[in-house]
């Protein structure tokens, strides 16, 4: 009796056995189906960033704009032209960043560097404060525009 179960048992394991060959055969073609299973991790990865992409759209952080500058090329207390954007972006405090049209109101030349404080016009020096715009010095008779800038991350973006 006991001889008889062993062997019905042995038997089981046996065809349990087979039955892993049985998945192990198949493998082959699970190898493909590996593939498939390998690509969803990224496919879930590649998910991520969008998934932050579309929370900084829900903040209106990532408008879409033109990449303009670093944060690091904005020197604290100063400021860069863009002459080609026609854009001044100031950074009056460590992180504070401000963007400003370059176009002098008082002739419309284009502004041409920042320096002590002040965003400095070459054509009949006009100068203009770097954290509002103000007319500091000059013949201009209004503050510059102001200039939608975005900052992510370490990127400026315009508008
Ligand atoms: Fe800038 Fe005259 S155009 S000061």
């Amino acid at each position: 009796m006991h001889a008889r179960r062993r062997t019905v048992l042995t038997a089981g394991a046996a065809g349990a056995a087979g039955l892993v060959a049985a998945c192990g055969s198949s493998g082959d073609e699970d190898g493909d189906g590996d593939r498939s299973t390998a690509a969803a991790p990224e496919t879930s990865r590649a998910a991520k960033p969008s998934t932050r992409a579309g929370a900084a759209s829900a903040d209106g952080s990532v408008p879409g704009g033109e990449a303009l500058a670093k944060t690091s090329d904005i020197p604290v207390g100063g400021g860069k032209v863009f002459a080609e954007q026609e854009v001044v972006v100031t950074q009056p405090k460590e992180g504070e960043f401000k963007g400003f049209s370059a176009i002098c109101t008082h002739m419309g030349c284009t502004v041409a560097e920042v320096s002590d404080g002040t965003i400095n016009c070459p054509c009949h020096g006009s100068r203009y404060s770097i954290t509002d715009a103000a007319v500091v010095a000059g013949p201009a008779p209004q503050p510059l525009a102001a200039e939608r800038i975005t900052v992510t991350g370490d990127t400026i973006r315009l508008g």
